[in-house]
């Protein structure tokens, strides 16, 4: 897939996304949160924060930087900082490229973007390196199945990826030899199970 491709997406996307996208994937958003357990004084980045239906659930006092590449959906996140400014910080920026220093958070989360994403890869990479050692990453994302009705599903809807704005083949074996996740833990959310919340260690 193109980010530019995946850009385009989004733009014709972001005015319905909430209402489309919002409730679909609210469980894994709330398992996430939950399964972070973020605490006063910690620093959090959220890769892809979209619309930013996440930022109302992070408790008081945790700092948190969202980024994404798509001006639209971030103008929407920034219409949810009502009172919260203080402690959210947003900006324009490419996961696959991050403009922070090594170590600058305690959690790295990404929900719903690593089969969004060109080069996932590099998106693992760069939340690695901006996480300190001992920090958690987090991943919620769908895998694709190898049989089943969703499998034919997925094959048909490959050639379309650059429309949709994701990649409907995407198994987790291969996301997780790409990664060199430690410490992991996997748990399916959302309907069915077709969903996974990852947690690693950053080691
Ligand atoms: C399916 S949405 C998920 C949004 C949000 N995390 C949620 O829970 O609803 C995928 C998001 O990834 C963003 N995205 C795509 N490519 C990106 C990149 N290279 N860097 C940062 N964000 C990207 C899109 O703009 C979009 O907002």
């Amino acid at each position: 897939m193109e980010q530019q491709a995946v850009t385009t997406a989004y733009k014709r996307l972001a005015s319905t996304y909430d209402r489309f996208f919002g409730p679909v994937f609210e469980q894994g958003r709330q398992r996430a949160l939950r399964k972070m357990g973020c605490q006063a004084g910690q620093h959090i980045l959220e890769v892809g924060v979209g619309t930013g239906l996440s930022l109302p659930q992070y408790p008081d006092g945790v700092r948190v930087t969202g980024i994404d590449v798509s001006e639209p959906m971030l103008e929407r996140a920034r219409r949810r900082l009502n009172g919260h400014a203080d402690r959210i910080d947003l900006a324009v920026m490419d996961a696959q490229d991050l403009e922070y220093e090594d170590d600058s958070f305690d959690k790295v989360v990404a929900m719903y973007v690593a089969s969004v994403v060109p080069d996932p890869d590099a998106m693992i990479r760069e939340m690695k390196r901006v996480c300190r050692p001992g920090g958690e990453l987090y991943i919620v994302n769908h895998f694709s199945r190898d049989r089943g009705m969703m499998a034919k599903l997925e094959r048909v809807a490959a050639p379309l990826s650059e429309l949709v704005g994701f990649r409907p083949l995407f198994p987790l074996q291969d996301f997780l030899s790409m990664a060199q996740l430690e410490e992991v833990e996997i748990e399916p959310v959302n309907a069915f199970g077709y969903w996974s919340l990852i947690r690693a260690v950053n080691r």
